[in-house]
């Protein structure tokens, strides 16, 4: 039995397609069409499933879409409802939308970027901002509700076959069920405790539940507009950083301050009894005035969510590209702690609801690998499986296994530990590439080929490791990575100087032989998606500098045999060269969605100052090096 999930009209749109319970393939349309956390209809990445099984669409038994338009319907009228009441109450004060929440065409990225710091377009009817900002909030929903039922038309758009070819039936998974179900049935847990921690999605922000064999079971949720996706979104805008995705940023600079900035965040989110929280909404637009927000093709546009409380707190907002202050990585440091402390407030509660050590977790706030690696210290959680596509491109492999397990009730059987779900190329299709460009390369047997990148890592050079199946999720897992040496204090300046171009304060990750984690770092819990932090063992930080950050912490991959046995043996071959048993591993990508085919990297690697590129059992060689 075939089921296909989709993620669609959304950030990081993606398909995954299973097989009687097991991943045939799984990957995200930025990969393809090369615009990052492009948004809209996964149409690339919907063929590459097909093309992975070798099948057409007219085998596929289930559809599903991680949405669910009908879902608290009517707590979304009830809100809206309430909004327009209060409104009319206080009609005395008009004011004109500045911005609202509605969809745009968006021809690029820039173009995108330029309109959303334009005032409200001159077709969009004048009246009351806040009002016609809430008239527009349904407007989007009811426009989302009409896409989604077009799953149809776009399925056959993509493919080019006729509506009628398609037999499957069609399902919409709450977008949070999915994000559980994502968590849980591709875990290794029989029971778990589950979390989904998020922006938004169907009107609910987090949702948590108790997961057993075939079950989701959900005990509670917050609801729109409170949301700890936002605070941090939000926080990350007033910092200067306006692109979707740039929370990650903020994360990195936090260590850099003191959360002298506590009482402040206390009062914006707010923990409230049996794991709920509140935002004071006088922090944030997006429930009243409504906020910019572009989920067409394109990269994601999010508009400003802050509102001018945060300025009367903190003092003016950081222009982008303007100098970061103590005041910036404060404000970094304060946000972190106080979202460390909401999320263990909820997950104190979810585990005195549920009695369960096991934990599952998901949603875009999974992706703050900082706070994933406290869970353990400030929880009595013992285990935790983060999905690795934790965030919305994830949701379209739960919408897989919700179908597949809580609604047809079939039997478990994937247990997901690596995130290598993507397309992969053979030597011979990657020869064809590099000849096809008449480049000189060479070529290697299995066994050499790691030994030969170990000794180029450890002569200090810049390797790019393009290696078997792409990765699913944003983490680089050692089959699409930059891999260079943690002992070289400068390799973070060179990464960044030659290729990557980040903002300094940002650190590099390591990747480390699973059984060796307890001689590096204080935990030892495997982390095999990259998304936990611990800290580095104080007298180890002197010996891998590049990948230990300013706290003393690194977010590391753990790394087994079992998973990514080149990888492990890569790793293997460099401790036997220098005695350490980690690599720093960065996504192989410069300021794009991270490369897919062998044509990605090879243009990458010639466009960059890349030292050496190993494709598959091809290596191609820089001239000035030997
Ligand atoms: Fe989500």
């Amino acid at each position: 039995m075939y089921i296909l999930g989709i993620n669609a009209y959304h950030g990081d749109a993606a398909a995954a397609l299973i097989k009687d319970g097991r991943i045939v393939a799984a990957a995200e349309e930025e990969r393809f069409n090369r615009v990052k956390h492009c948004a809209g209809f996964p149409a690339a990445a919907l063929r590459y499933c097909l093309a992975e099984a070798g099948i057409t669409i007219e085998d596929v038994d289930h559809i599903g879409i991680s949405r669910d338009p009908s879902a608290h319907l009517h707590k979304k009228v009830l809100f809206a409802a309430k909004r327009l009441s209060q409104i009319a109450a206080s009609s005395s004060r008009v004011e004109f939308a500045q911005t609202s929440v509605h969809h745009r065409d968006t021809e690029n990225t820039e173009d995108a970027q330029r309109k959303s710091e334009t005032p409200a377009s001159p077709n969009q009817p004048n009246g009351n901002g806040r009002a016609s900002g809430i008239f527009r909030q349904i407007k989007d929903r009811l426009g989302n509700a009409a896409k989604v039922r077009d799953l149809k038309d776009d399925v056959a758009r993509a493919l080019g076959v006729s509506k009628n070819s398609i037999r499957a039936q069609f399902h919409n998974i709450e977008h949070h069920r999915a994000h559980l179900a994502s968590s849980f049935y591709v875990s290794p847990f029989y029971r778990a405790a589950l979390l989904s921690i998020d922006g938004f999605g169907d009107f609910i922000s987090t949702m948590w539940a108790s997961g057993e064999s075939n079950a989701i079971d959900v005990l509670g949720q917050v609801e729109y507009p409170h949301s700890t996706g936002i605070v941090y979104t939000a926080t990350t805008q007033f910092l200067g950083f306006p692109h979707y995705g740039d929370e990650g940023k903020v994360m990195g600079l936090a260590p850099y301050g003191k959360p002298r900035f506590m009482n402040e965040f206390r009062d914006i989110i707010r923990t409230e009894e049996r794991g709920q929280f509140r935002l004071n909404l006088d922090y944030f637009r997006h429930h009243s005035e409504g906020v910019d927000m572009t989920w067409d093709e394109g990269s994601p546009i999010i508009g400003r969510i802050f509102s001018d409380a945060f300025a009367q707190t903190f003092g003016p907002a950081r222009e982008p590209g303007a100098a970061l202050g103590d005041r910036e990585r404060d404000i970094a440091a304060s946000l972190q702690q106080r979202l460390e402390e909401v999320g263990f407030h909820i997950l104190n509660h979810l585990h005195e609801e549920t009695g369960l050590t096991d934990l599952g977790l998901s949603g875009g706030v999974a992706y703050n690998s900082v706070m994933n690696g406290k869970i353990l210290l400030n929880t009595p959680f013992r285990h935790v499986y983060v999905q690795p596509a934790a965030g919305d491109s994830g949701t379209a492999l739960g919408v897989c296994y919700e179908i597949n397990n809580s609604i047809l009730k079939r039997p478990r059987g994937e247990v997901m530990l690596g995130a290598y779900t993507g397309p992969e190329f053979s030597d011979e299709e990657i020869r064809a590439e590099l000849e096809r460009r008449e480049l000189v390369f060479k070529t290697y047997s299995d066994g050499e080929v790691t030994r030969h990148a170990a000794q180029d890592i450890a002569d200090g050079l810049v390797v790019g490791w393009f290696q078997g199946r792409m990765e699913f999720g944003p983490r680089a897992l050692g089959n699409r990575s930059i891999v260079v040496d943690p002992r070289r204090a400068d390799m973070k300046e060179t990464l960044n100087q030659r290729i990557k171009k980040r903002e300094p304060f940002r650190p590099f990750a390591p990747s480390i032989l699973e059984e060796r984690t307890a001689d590096y770092f204080e935990q030892d819990h495997p982390a095999p998606t990259m998304l936990m932090v611990y800290q580095v063992r104080p007298e180890r930080r002197g010996e891998i500098p590049a990948v230990t950050h300013v706290d003393g912490s690194g977010r590391l991959q753990t790394v087994s045999r079992e998973v990514n046995p080149r990888y492990y043996q890569l790793i293997s071959d460099f401790e036997k060269l220098t005695g350490v048993p980690v690599v720093l591993n960065t996504s192989f990508n410069e300021n794009e969605p991270v490369v897919c085919t062998p044509a990605h990297a090879i243009d990458c690697f010639l466009k960059t100052r890349m030292d050496v590129l190993y494709l598959g059992n091809h290596v191609l060689r820089r001239k000035s090096e030997k």
